[in-house]
């Protein structure tokens, strides 16, 4: 009988602090051993001259939610998270969107029963508060706390979903009391709404409107406005998706007032631009997210952010529409305005490609800051560190073996979600995941598929110390 299940040997092994040349023994799922000239098992991979990475963690994706607009996402749990891995990721954290009216743990049981069976990653639910009432803030949340959901997201925008300044302080109260952490999405909606209006009686309804009516400053006095509400409730908060450099300033000056605030930054800040959405014939709704891409000097600005640490988090927000689908349901004739349009875009397999291209092989950062950003520092603030994020002795075995040399161009038809396009089509990437392990089990060898639906399992979340980091 074999020591071990599976011995990765010869590779270059980078965590958030190290690099290093070793072999890697894992048995029953995790990693058992780290040291050379390993052997004793059952199966060996040869990683000589690739990198040996903790499998990429996406904290932030969206799977199966209602739109506002009824419309259907394109990706289930096995689009998505088959997608996932192939990008190089082994765990993923989706979200859960309350149903108002509807207590919570009703709506968590059909994500679970949505989930289940069909995951190629493991999961993780974040929570998304849509309504604010006691029986939710003063039972549910705590009891589900309690049990391993211990992160929630908060919408400053988005009719119907938004919370008020009020209710965002009730929430954060919920949050310093459980330990739980809380993810706020930064823009002014009453802004929005009042810009809006006045681009629809211009007639301005085309999909760059939908940058041009959420420009930087909404979003900038928004993440102010969190990170007040975040100081006076003396907890800590995770700002998503930034996307430009006076959003980032209000994360360092509220860091330099104490505050413990982690920001995200995602692909779309770095790759594109608020021109993207001036595609002809609704092109242009590809690339419509919220926040929206820029322009150049704030892509420089988020580049800069993930250079110096301003940024704790790259994720892809992965929100995947059918641009066909939605052209056929969503503008019916007299309907043809960018705010029918439903916001988000595909990315959660190409997100780790683009920043290792981007990133990393062009000298911006490091391999240990690109693991960090992409895997590490997700574990650590959404509760599942060191079992994931990490690759040490009694971590789990989630490893994603790169190789460099690859050049790959992003084609939308050679990746695996359920949409009809990449917004990144076209893009030359250098280095790309080419083996991906989870819990010990190879799910994609040398680019293909060899694990099954239902190998991912749902994973439970340490909430925070109460107050504390
Ligand atoms: O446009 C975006 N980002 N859609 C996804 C939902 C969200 O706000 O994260
Ligand atoms: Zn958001
Ligand atoms: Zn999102
Ligand atoms: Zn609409």
């Amino acid at each position: 009988m074999s020591t071990f299940d599976l011995i990765i040997k010869g590779g270059t092994i980078a965590t958030a602090s190290d690099v290093y040349t070793a072999d890697i023994a894992i048995k029953d799922g995790k990693i058992v051993q780290i040291g050379t000239s390993l052997d004793g098992a059952e199966k060996v991979i040869d990683a000589t001259g690739k990198y040996v990475l903790p499998g990429g963690i996406d904290s932030h994706v969206h799977i199966s939610q209602p739109s506002g607009e009824g419309i259907s996402m394109a990706d289930d749990f096995e689009t998505g998270t088959r997608s996932a891995l192939f990008g190089g990721n082994t765990t993923v954290l989706p979200f859960c969107l309350q149903e108002k009216g509807t207590p919570l743990r009703q709506t968590l049981n059909a994500y679970h029963k949505l989930a289940e069976g069909n995951l190629y990653t493991d999961v993780s639910f974040h929570l998304i508060v849509s309504e604010t009432n006691p029986t939710l803030l003063g039972q549910e949340l705590p009891a589900l706390a309690g049990e391993g959901y211990a992160s929630f997201k908060v919408f400053m925008t988005y009719e119907g979903l938004r919370l008020n300044d009020a209710e965002i302080l009730k929430t954060l109260d919920v949050a310093r009391s459980t330990g739980s952490t809380v993810m706020i999405h930064c823009e002014n909606e009453d802004a929005i709404r009042y810009l809006i209006e006045k681009h629809e009686a211009a007639g301005d309804v085309a999909p760059r409107a939908h940058a041009s009516t959420r420009p930087a400053a909404v979003e900038r006095e928004a993440t102010h406005r969190a990170l007040t509400l975040a100081e006076i409730a003396d907890v800590p908060i995770v700002i998503v998706h930034v996307s430009n450099g006076q959003a980032m300033e209000e994360i360092s000056r509220a860091r330099a007032r104490g505050l413990k605030v982690f920001g995200e930054t995602c692909p779309q800040y770095l790759m594109l631009t608020a021109e993207d959405l001036d595609g002809m014939d609704w092109e242009g709704a590809k690339f419509v997210c919220s926040p929206p891409p820029r322009d150049k000097a704030a892509q420089e600005e988020c580049w800069r952010g993930i250079e110096t640490g301003v940024f704790d988090l790259f994720s892809s927000d992965h929100c995947p529409f059918k641009y066909d689908d939605e052209r056929g349901k969503k503008f019916p004739k007299g309907k043809e305005s960018f705010r029918h349009i439903p916001n988000g875009i595909p990315g959660v397999e190409t997100r780790m490609p683009i920043l290792f291209s981007e990133g990393v092989m062009k000298g911006r950062i490091d391999l240990s800051r690109f693991v960090a950003l992409t895997s590490t520092n997700h574990a650590k603030t959404y509760g599942l560190y060191p079992q994931k994020g990490t690759i040490s002795i009694g971590s789990d075995a989630d490893i994603a073996i790169w190789d460099p040399s690859v050049k790959r161009t992003i084609r939308h038809a050679e990746l695996h979600d359920g949409a009809d396009y990449s917004p990144y089509e076209g893009i030359e990437v250098t280095g790309w995941p080419t083996t991906v392990i989870l819990r010990g089990s190879v799910m994609v060898s040398d680019g293909e598929l060899v694990g099954k639906k239902g190998d991912g399992q749902y994973q439970t979340a340490r909430t925070r110390t109460p107050n504390s980091l």
